[in-house]
């Protein structure tokens, strides 16, 4: 038998550039590989453990619903999804109380597209540029970065990207066959950048005055990442539609998406998912709502966020262009490639993300404390040649 790495080389179809190390143990905001060697984890399983690794009541809540019911179809009712269904109707910005439970973040993006064309009887579908929802074909389409999108000949049609956080573009870009206005409210993948909130609410102002859906991407910054509870707290959004995934299940593979009362009617057999809503997911996703909300999470975030992305300004590091983001969502732009900085940081025992090829992307779990955040800024700082700065 070949060593895991040799073994996952040969069987897997070669589609990710994978990095050198074999995890295999987390707990909170710690992360092991095969040979015992400790890392701080600021990547989260790309925004997915908020909660942290190995919680201990997912953990149990995993156990407990494993042994109840792992899977019953939406064509029966259940107790851990009608739980579920609840708190997300209670935890999501006003009157996105109906919820498609799905998988992913991709497949939550589909179902949205495929609601607001079938709501509108309309085609279109405008997305930002730098945007990112994922490489299912829809999703794809709406995707912006080039690279990701001319390797597939035949995408859906009607798909166009306007630049992002400009209203005048989006304006212009919007007709009578327009069904949806797809947007995140902080972009992820395209280098973490925050949108003004005159240009989040403009948006929401131009769709509801064209009778256009409005689609926020939550599935990077949900579930407390930005120091919200969704990144549209931040801005009084209360969009038509709200994806979401990543976080949302403390790593089991979930997504969903919420729509309000102006998407509609909603036919029959529209939609579906074997596994969506399944209970597994739904028990722990509750739980993972009950964490974030009784350890006050989002707030953490937002004073862990700030704490973070000043250390990151007081390295004063010549390579650095911009520190931005929302909460623990930070990305830092370099002048040069992020690559080399990746694997110096691995070397030093931190794990990061890059968001594009020159932004090092932070995304740890919401749970790291400040002696954390401080080890983190010391490596930085030594990966860019610069004096650490201790924060007090
Ligand atoms: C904003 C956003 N939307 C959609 C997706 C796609 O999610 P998934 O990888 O679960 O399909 C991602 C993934 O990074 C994302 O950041």
């Amino acid at each position: 038998m070949g060593s895991v790495q040799d073994i996952e080389d040969r069987y897997s179809t070669g589609v990710y550039a994978k990095r050198g190390v074999t995890i295999v143990r987390g707990k909170d905001c710690r992360l092991w590989d095969a040979d015992g060697t400790e890392y701080i984890d600021c990547a989260s399983g790309m925004g997915v453990a908020s909660i942290g690794h190995a919680h201990p009541r997912v953990a149990e809540t995993l156990a407990q619903q494993a042994e109840t019911l792992i899977t019953c179809p939406e064509l029966f009712y259940n107790d851990r999804r009608a739980a579920l269904l609840e708190k997300l109707a209670d935890v999501t910005p006003s009157g996105l109380d109906r919820i498609f439970l799905c998988n992913s973040g991709a497949e939550a993006i589909e179902g949205a597209l495929k609601f607001a064309r079938a709501s509108t009887g309309r085609n279109g579908v405008v997305a930002a540029t730098r945007g990112y929802h994922g490489r299912t074909l829809g999703a794809l389409a709406a995707t912006w970065d080039p690279k990701h999108r001319e390797v597939v000949r035949l995408l859906p049609e009607g798909y166009r990207h306007v630049p992002y956080d400009k209203l005048a573009a989006l304006e212009e870009a919007l007709d009578d066959d327009t069904a949806a206005v797809l947007l995140e409210v902080v972009q992820g993948e395209g280098g973490v950048r925050p949108a003004s909130a005159e240009y989040l609410q403009g948006a929401q102002a131009l769709c509801r005055h064209l009778g256009v859906l409005l689609i926020i991407d939550e599935v990077q910054t949900g579930f407390g990442r930005t120091g919200r509870f969704f990144g549209c707290d931040h801005y009084g959004l209360e969009p038509d539609i709200l994806t979401m995934a990543k976080a949302m299940a403390g790593g089991l593979p979930m997504g969903a998406f919420a729509i309000s009362d102006r998407v509609g009617p909603i036919a029959r057999g529209l939609h579906s998912s074997t596994f969506g809503g399944n209970p597994l997911a739904c028990a722990v996703s509750a739980s993972v709502i009950d964490i974030l909300q009784e350890q006050k999470l989002p707030q953490r975030a937002a004073e862990m966020g700030r704490y973070f992305a000043d250390g990151l300004h007081a390295l004063g590091a010549p390579q650095v262009r911009d520190v931005r983001g929302l909460g623990l969502m930070i990305g830092v732009e370099l002048k040069e490639k992020v690559a080399p900085h990746l694997r110096g940081l691995m070397e030093r025992g931190v794990l990061a993300l890059a968001a594009g090829a020159t932004v090092l992307r932070f995304l740890p779990p919401l749970t790291i404390s400040r002696d954390e955040v401080d080890t983190v800024l010391a490596h930085v700082a030594g990966v860019l040649g610069v004096e650490g700065v201790r924060q007090s």
